[in-house]
């Protein structure tokens, strides 16, 4: 096929089955009869539902570029759908990610989490969507971190000639809402200077630097601070490239093999382990978690989805598996103390202001 295609993942909690954990399938249902409808219809040349734990992941591809009003808008009523079906089943918290009362123009800024990439494709590309449940967009920050600027991850940049340039990566300030963009390796320590904090920077792009050749996308809506008020954490997805000139497949799921500890958890408010799972057991139970991340392989062919292939279904993660589970006893038995629960600062766009206000008449001045 000549031309662009768009890779876009719209995402929503529209209501969980049971509580926050899974995703009814009525409601799975629901967003493939539209997406089905979508592709008769030419808006969209091939689509695929994924989810990890409550949430659901529009995966679509299309020639209407990033930020298209017609895919937004079908996916914002998508997501309507689905909220009605949510209703009838009574499901926990229906229609919870829809922030606003009508759509405007595209999802962004209105609950939903997007990420989206426009790429000439290659003469074989393979792409993989990580979909994560109970955790923040700065989750992705480690991993792409490894992958494309890590040597001790990732061989090829080290050993194949168009990698050894290195990436840039497109860093945003989700507080004072602004971006840099750090090139590694000449950046790599400022980089992490900004990523290793990743409630407020988190990589929304990152690039190759021969060439400019996108390869990867995040999300990185935050739903506490969209919505000014606790709203859960934003459970974010990815799409990253690989292969011919990329970190290789393996290379890409590397990272996961480390059970690398994110904010989310129980209430949005707690450190945990990012657990990989396959499909089977991407929903969160345990103290409503460990945090997940599940991992949809694709072939794109012309834009057609040839996939999924569940990547974390695999022994090679079993011992990240157990590992997270291990971590798992040790960090909860800290119960309500940091650093199990997150710091004050971060609580701060949580439950924590309310609290406060309801005890503040008992505070007097410390004696010095
Ligand atoms: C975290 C999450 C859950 C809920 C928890 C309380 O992102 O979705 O851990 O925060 O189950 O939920 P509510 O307040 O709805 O009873
Ligand atoms: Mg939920
Ligand atoms: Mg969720």
């Amino acid at each position: 096929m000549a031309g662009k295609i768009t890779i876009s993942i719209i995402k929503a909690d529209v209501g969980g089955f049971v509580g926050h954990g899974d995703v009814h399938p009525a409601l799975i249902e629901t967003a493939e009869e539209r997406l089905a409808g979508a592709k008769a219809d030419g808006l969209l040349v091939d689509y695929r539902v994924g989810k990890a734990g409550d949430d659901t992941s529009l995966i679509m591809t299309h020639d209407k570029g990033v930020d298209a009003e017609p895919v937004h808008k079908f996916a914002w009523d998508t997501f309507l759908a689905m909220t009605e079906a949510a209703k009838k089943y009574k499901q926990y918290g229906a229609g919870q990610d829809l922030l606003s009362e009508a759509f405007s123009g595209n999802v962004r800024g209105m609950g939903p989490g997007v990420a989206e990439m426009e790429i000439e494709e290659r003469p074989s590309d393979p792409i993989i969507c990580f979909l994560a449940d109970k955790t923040e967009p700065g989750a992705w920050n480690y991993p792409l971190f490894k992958i494309f600027a890590d040597p001790f991850n990732t061989a090829g940049l080290v050993i194949d000639p168009k990698m050894t340039d290195g990436f840039s990566f497109e860093v945003q300030d989700l507080i004072k809402k602004r971006t840099v963009m750090l090139s590694c390796p000449a950046d790599y320590y400022a980089l992490l200077m900004f990523i290793g904090a990743p409630s407020r920077f988190v990589i929304k792009h990152v690039f190759r630097n021969i060439d400019d050749l996108i390869c990867a996308a995040t999300s990185t809506q935050r739903l506490s601070l969209l919505a000014g008020r606790y709203v859960g954490k934003d459970d974010p997805v990815m799409i990253v490239r690989a292969q011919s000139g990329l970190p290789a497949v393996g290379e890409v799921l590397e990272p996961f093999a480390m059970p690398y500890l994110v904010s989310g958890w129980m209430r949005g408010s707690h450190h945990g382990p990012l657990m990989p799972c396959s499909f089977r057991y991407s929903h969160p139970t345990r103290f409503d978690g460990p945090p997940r991340v599940t991992a949809y392989g694709f072939q794109l062919a012309d834009g057609q989805l040839v996939g999924p292939r569940d990547m974390f279904d695999d022994p090679a993660f079993d011992r990240a598996r157990a590992k997270c589970n291990e971590v798992t006893d040790y960090i909860r038995r800290h119960g309500p103390f940091e650093p199990h629960r997150l710091g004050l600062d971060e609580m701060e766009y949580t439950t924590m202001p309310k609290l406060m206000e309801r005890l503040e008449d008992r505070f007097s001045p410390t004696e010095e």
